[in-house]
Formats: structure tokens, C-alpha cells, sequence
């Protein structure tokens, strides 16, 4: 890992506006640049960079950092490989211990060994007749096997593993990266006698496999578990070879299934992708929004392939994405239409996508329930023309009238707002409310740092009730007072708790502001107290334990004498 100083050294050899406006337009507001945040979806700017702290947040989804941790998010990149990046931009040279430091993280052990995982299933396939056989019963031809890089996992226990091995990996790794599995007779090869799918991330690295089965065993489809390279609900396969498509069409095709990706790429449709076997995530949506605005969902013509539709566009559209629907003949499944209709017949779908309107009217309910559930997805919609557009076309097709249809509406957006409001905080969503006096009072300590010493002794980290306050007091109270050494030793909450205190306004009058966050938290602390005394008083009552009442009576008294 690079030295402090010289992260320091790039950071001052890049400047932050410079480098995010060359990915988010930038415009000036009072100190700050403000643009639309990349990280999540939004029609008004809260993005915020800052040229004098050198950091950015979002007060959208309260995500925020510096130029490195810009790059890792943006390009899903890892620290070190973020810190190349910048060094060589910034032309600071990295010593070779620590490019070779950075190198030898567990992140690139496991890329190398999927490369080398790859490679032998490669072999395999070439070599083995049952597997070749299959995939052309499949109608997947050479020039797809190649164009996916697909392989074959021997029938044996450890051909991958004893392979590997001589490559020079060790078991324990391969084992972290799920290609091995651990049995009570030792280990073992986790893919075995299936059809290998490697699963690519957006640079081309190979992250993780998906293999089915060739012989009927359960799970017909099996992929390797969650990695530090691989999170399954932020891949998705086929992206890479599909991005260009995506851009070029200027629409995204969602599928179920590997081999329909496969097949749809075989007959011309390369903006096709699909989710790993799960549910398509927003994280997926903020990852084709970063290429184009429409997605299309060509999912199965069955009664789960609509369910799971319905699903995936309440989650795609929330990441403000169009959303449409293919709707497909009973029972037919990307992979069978094509085989059976070829690119022709799928284009004429194409063509004709129902939008969700259409989609929910389809179904064999009532128009009330119809609309009602319609227009609960309108409601997730991030934008409010696109959402009257959709309230009206709903009212002209249900033939009800749009007055109705739009006291249902704010019924529901009513609604949906106050569970959000109470529902647990989803991850990487604003904003987590944590008490505003210990918010203060890290504030104050950055504001001021000769405070820090009127804290020691008065307030200790065990009176904090948020775990982000309570890390950062802790750091600071061992020293870290300087922001940006701080903000260096933080790492996701807390990061983003730091950047967005320090663009907040200072206080003007620090030190009553500074007594007020004091009372409160010592305040509380009381409380916590005496409702802890409280009940043990109760209790001692109860058990008529008049001794201890006693003692317990006198510690009740003295804390209340404290406070005036
Ligand atoms: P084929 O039978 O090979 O045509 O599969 P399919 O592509 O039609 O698959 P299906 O519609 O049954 O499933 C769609 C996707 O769900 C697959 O591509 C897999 O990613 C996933 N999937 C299917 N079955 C399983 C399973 O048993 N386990 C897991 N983990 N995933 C599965
Ligand atoms: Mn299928």
C-alpha cells in the first residue's frame, strides 16, 4: 500500500474539480461545484464537490470521498488499483514495492487464478466430446463458445484443483474463491460434469463462473458464491461484450438466463444481458443507467417469468430508468423464441414492447386492482412528468376517469412516502438520522480543535449512540485531528459522514454550541442513568430486597442532585 505522502502527493497534483468534471458536468455555486450525482438517480443537483476540502458528498445518498475513492466507486475499481490510476495520471511514480505490494492483494490473486480457472476450462471443453455435443444441441456454435469464453468442468473431484495447485495457487485461496468446496474427506471441485459460464466485470476480468449441469444434476445451474472480486447483485452477465450495443441502441435488453443472453447475442441482439439466476437489484439499474435510459425486460412467457417482471421493473424504473416489457407467447423463453422465430420474429416483438401500462393491463384481474397495482409502480417513477404521463395513459385505457385515477395516485404516494419514512434506512440511501449533538459536536471538534481537550473526561465514547459519531470521536480523540488524516483512516458510513459535516456551514458561535452539545449528551447520559436505576429499583421492590433499595435510592438522589 502507497505511503500516506504519497497519496498526499497525488492529491495535490490532481485537482478534484478538474478530474470529476471530466465525468459529471460541474457548475459553480458559491464555493462549491455542484452536478448531478453519478451514484444515484436524480433530477436536481445535489452533488457537491468541494475545490478548498478537496473532497466531494452527495446529500442525495450521502455518499462522499476523495479523487481516490471517486474512482473506486465510479470504475468499480479496488483502492490500489485507483491509486495506479491516479499516480500515473499525476505522474507520481509508484516504487516498485509497493506496485508489487498493491499487486499481491488478495483482489489480484483471485483475478489470476480465474484467469487461470478460464483457461483449463477452455481446454476441457476443446478435449470433450459430451460437452461440445451439448452446447450444439443447445444451437450455441463454436463462434459463441468462443465469444463467451465457455469451458467445461471435468466429471472428476479435482482436476480444476490439482491444476491450479501446479499453477502455484494455494488451496486456501481457492477455496475463498468457491472453486473448491470443503467436504468432511477434504476438499473437492465445486463445478463438476457442467457447462462453465465465466462472468466478466466491466474492465473483462473473469469474477466468477456459472456452470450447468450436462447431466441432469441438481442445481441445474450452480455459480460461485459471493468473493471479494464478485458481488453478485452488481455484475451482470454479458455486460461486457454488450456495453457498446447498449450505448449504440440506446437501449438495454434484460433476460432471465445465461443461454438466452447467448443466444440473443447470436442473432444480432449484443445489448442483451441478465441478472446471475437473482433479482435484478437497483445497484443493476444504476449500472446500465450509466450507459442509456431505456431498458426492456424480455423476460419468460410464463406466469414467474411475469411475476419476476413486474419485480424487476418496480426496481429498474426506481433507479429512473424507461421501462418496457416484451411480452412473449405462452411459455416461450428468449433462447426457445429465437431458435424457434429467429432474429426476425424477435425484432417484430421488438418492435412492439408493451409499456408498463399495457404490461399490468394485460392481466386477468379487475380494473381497480389493475390500477391500483400500476399505479403503485407509477409512484416509484424518480420523475414527476413521466409520471402524469402514465397516470393519464392508465385512466384512457382503464377508461376511468383521470380524476379518480389521480386521488388514487397521491393516495398511494402518500402513502409510500411514510413507509419509507420509517422503514429501516436502505443501504447507500440518505439519510440515516443519527442524534444531532453528537452530529454537532464531531462538527465542533473539527471546528475547533482546542475543544478537544474541554472534552476529555466530561464525555467518553461509551455516551454515544451512533456508531459513526462514536468511531470518529474515538479517532479524534487519539489524535487524528487533522481532516484529511481523518477522513484517510474512514472508509464507507464514515466517510461519507465526514464529507458531508464538512460541508456543512461552521458554527458562528462555537462555544455555545459547543456547551449546548455537552448539556445534551451528558443529559442524556443521565437519563440512561436514572432509567437504568430505575428499573432496578423496581425490581429490588419487588424482591423486597430493602438493602439494596436502599443503596440503589441514594445513587437515584445523587444523580439527580448533580444536574442543577
Ligand atoms: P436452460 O434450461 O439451460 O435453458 O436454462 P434457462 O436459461 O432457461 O434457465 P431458467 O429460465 O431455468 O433460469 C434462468 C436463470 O436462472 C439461469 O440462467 C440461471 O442463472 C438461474 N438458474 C436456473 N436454475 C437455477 C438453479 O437451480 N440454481 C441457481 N443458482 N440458479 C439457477
Ligand atoms: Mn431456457
Amino acid at each position: 500500500m502507497p505511503s500516506d505522502s504519497v497519496l498526499e502527493e497525488i492529491k495535490t497534483r490532481i485537482d478534484i474539480v478538474d478530474f470529476i468534471s471530466e465525468y459529471v458536468h460541474l457548475k459553480h455555486a458559491g464555493q462549491n461545484w455542484k452536478g448531478l450525482c453519478p451514484f444515484h438517480a436524480e433530477k436536481t443537483p445535489s452533488f457537491t464537490v468541494s475545490p478548498s476540502k478537496q473532497i466531494y458528498h452527495c446529500f442525495g445518498c450521502a455518499s462522499g470521498g476523495d479523487i481516490f475513492s471517486f474512482l473506486v466507486r465510479y470504475e468499480n475499481l479496488s483502492f490500489p488499483e485507483a491509486v495506479r490510476a491516479l499516480a500515473k495520471r499525476a505522474g507520481v511514480e509508484l516504487k516498485v514495492s509497493q506496485k508489487d505490494a498493491a499487486r499481491t492483494g488478495e483482489k489480484e490473486i483471485l483475478l489470476n487464478m480465474h484467469r487461470d480457472a478460464l483457461v483449463f476450462f477452455q481446454q476441457q471443453l476443446a478435449r470433450n466430446a459430451k460437452a461440445g455435443e451439448y452446447l450444439n444441441k443447445r444451437g450455441i456454435n463454436i463462434e459463441a463458445q468462443k465469444l463467451f469464453s465457455l469451458g467445461y468442468a471435468l466429471k472428476t473431484w479435482d482436476a480444476l484443483l490439482t491444476f491450479l495447485v501446479r499453477k502455484g495457487h494455494k488451496a486456501e485461496m481457492i477455496k475463498k474463491a468457491g472453486l473448491v468446496t470443503q467436504g468432511t474427506k477434504g476438499i473437492y471441485d465445486t463445478f463438476r460434469d457442467r457447462i462453465m459460464f465465466p462472468i466478466y466485470d466491466l474492465k473483462g476480468e473473469v469474477i466468477a463462473f456459472g456452470g450447468r449441469t450436462i447431466s441432469g444434476d441438481d442445481p441445474k445451474y450452480l455459480n460461485s458464491p459471493e468473493t471479494l472480486i464478485f458481488n453478485k447483485g452488481r455484475v451482470l452477465y454479458g455486460l461486457h461484450r454488450a456495453k457498446e450495443a447498449i450505448k449504440k441502441t440506446g437501449q438495454a435488453l434484460f433476460m432471465e438466463g445465461y443461454i438466452d443472453v447467448i443466444m440473443a447475442h447470436m442473432h444480432g441482439f449484443s445489448n442483451s444481458v441478465a441478472p446471475l439466476g437473482t433479482a435484478l437489484t437497483p445497484e443493476h439499474g444504476k449500472l446500465i443507467k450509466r450507459f442509456v435510459e431505456d431498458a426492456t425486460l424480455v423476460f419468460d412467457g410464463d406466469e414467474a417469468g411475469m411475476s419476476a417482471a413486474k419485480r424487476a421493473a418496480n426496481v429498474l424504473l426506481e433507479s429512473g430508468l424507461n421501462v418496457r416489457i416484451l411480452s412473449f407467447p405462452d411459455k416461450e423463453d428468449p433462447d426457445s423464441f429465437l431458435r424457434k422465430k429467429g432474429a426476425e420474429g424477435f425484432r417484430k416483438l421488438l418492435d412492439a414492447p408493451l409499456s408498463i401500462v399495457d404490461f399490468f393491463m394485460l392481466q386477468k384481474k379487475d380494473r381497480r386492482m389493475i390500477a391500483h397495482e400500476a399505479l403503485e409502480t407509477i409512484s416509484r417513477m424518480p420523475d414527476n412528468v413521466l409520471q402524469g404521463q402514465y397516470v393519464k395513459m392508465l385512466s384512457e385505457k382503464l377508461m376511468i376517469n383521470e380524476i379518480f385515477i389521480r386521488e388514487e395516485f397521491n393516495k398511494i404516494r402518500n402513502l409510500s412516502a411514510r413507509t419509507v419514512q420509517t422503514a429501516a434506512p436502505k443501504p447507500g440511501l440518505r439519510t440515516k438520522t443519527r442524534p444531532s449533538e453528537e452530529v454537532s459536536l464531531i462538527k465542533l471538534l473539527l471546528q475547533l480543535p482546542e475543544t478537544i481537550g474541554k472534552v476529555s473526561g466530561v464525555i467518553s465514547e461509551g455516551d454515544f449512540k451512533d456508531v459513526a459519531t462514536r468511531t470518529i470521536f474515538k479517532k479524534i480523540m487519539g489524535g487524528l485531528t487533522d481532516f484529511n488524516e481523518l477522513l484517510s483512516t474512514c472508509e464507507g458510513e464514515e466517510k461519507d459522514f465526514l464529507t458531508e459535516i464538512s460541508l456543512r456551514d461552521d458554527f458562528d458561535n462555537p462555544e455555545k454550541g459547543f456547551d449546548d452539545c455537552i448539556k445534551r449528551i451528558t443529559g442524556n447520559k443521565r437519563k440512561r442513568q436514572l432509567q437504568e436505576l430505575q428499573g432496578k429499583i423496581q425490581e429490588a421492590e419487588s424482591r423486597k430486597d430493602f438493602k439494596l433499595l436502599k443503596l440503589l435510592q441514594a445513587q437515584h438522589q445523587e444523580i439527580t442532585r448533580k444536574k442543577g
